[in-house]
C-alpha cells in the first residue's frame, strides 16, 4: 500500500489546497492529510479548528484521512508508515523552499521518504492563507476562494 502524507498549517485550508488532495488522492491508496500546530506562525485558527475544516471539507473523498501532528514531519511519516510527503507548487518561487525541505527530509529519512511535487491548477497560483485572511479580516469576498465551513467560520469570528 503506497501512503502518502500532505503537511501544512492550513490556516484555513483553500480551495487551492483541496485541489491538490483531490488529484493527489487519485494517485495514492492512502492521502494522510497531516495538519501541524505551528505554534511558531501564531496561527489565527486554532489546531482543532483546522483539523474540523479539513474533515468536514474532506469527508466524501474516498482515500483521505486528515490527522493532527506536532514536531518532525519525517517521523509523523515514519509513524504513520507513509513513503511519500507530497507538496502543491504554485509557481517558480515556491520551488527554491520546497526543494530545500524535500532534501532535508529525504536525509533525515535516510533517504526512505520522497517527496512528490504537484503543479497547483492555475486559477490557485495567487491564493495563499495568508492573503485570504487578510482579506477576510478587512471583509472582502473569499467565497469563491475557500470551502463553505470556511467562510462561515471568518463570518462568525468577525461577528465576534
Ligand atoms: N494552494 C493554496 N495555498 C497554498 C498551496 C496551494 N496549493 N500550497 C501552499 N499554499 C500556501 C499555504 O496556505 C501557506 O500560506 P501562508 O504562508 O500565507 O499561510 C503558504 O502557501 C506556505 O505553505 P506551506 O509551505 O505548506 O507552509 P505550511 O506552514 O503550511 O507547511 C510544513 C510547512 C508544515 C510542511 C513544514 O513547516 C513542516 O514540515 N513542519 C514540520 C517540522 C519539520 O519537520 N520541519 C523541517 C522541514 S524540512
Amino acid at each position: 500500500m503506497k501512503r502518502a502524507v500532505y503537511p501544512g498549517t492550513f490556516d484555513p485550508v483553500t480551495n487551492g489546497h483541496l485541489e491538490i488532495i483531490e488529484r493527489a488522492a487519485r494517485i495514492f491508496d492512502e492521502l494522510i492529510v497531516a495538519v501541524t500546530d505551528s505554534s511558531g506562525k501564531s496561527p489565527f485558527f486554532t489546531l482543532d479548528e483546522r483539523y474540523r475544516f479539513l474533515v468536514e471539507c474532506t469527508e466524501k473523498m474516498g482515500r483521505v484521512k486528515v490527522m493532527k501532528f506536532s514536531g518532525l514531519l519525517v517521523s509523523f511519516c515514519q509513524s504513520v508508515g507513509a513513503s511519500v510527503i507530497v507538496r502543491g507548487l504554485r509557481e517558480p518561487n515556491d520551488f527554491l523552499r520546497e526543494y530545500q525541505m524535500a532534501l532535508m527530509n529525504r536525509l533525515q529519512s535516510d533517504g526512505e521518504i520522497e517527496t512528490v511535487f504537484l503543479a497547483a491548477s492555475t486559477s490557485y497560483h495567487f491564493v495563499s492563507s495568508s492573503l485570504i485572511r487578510e482579506v477576510a479580516q478587512l471583509g472582502g469576498r473569499i467565497d469563491k476562494l475557500v470551502p463553505e465551513v470556511v467562510s462561515k467560520a471568518f463570518q462568525e469570528r468577525l461577528r465576534g
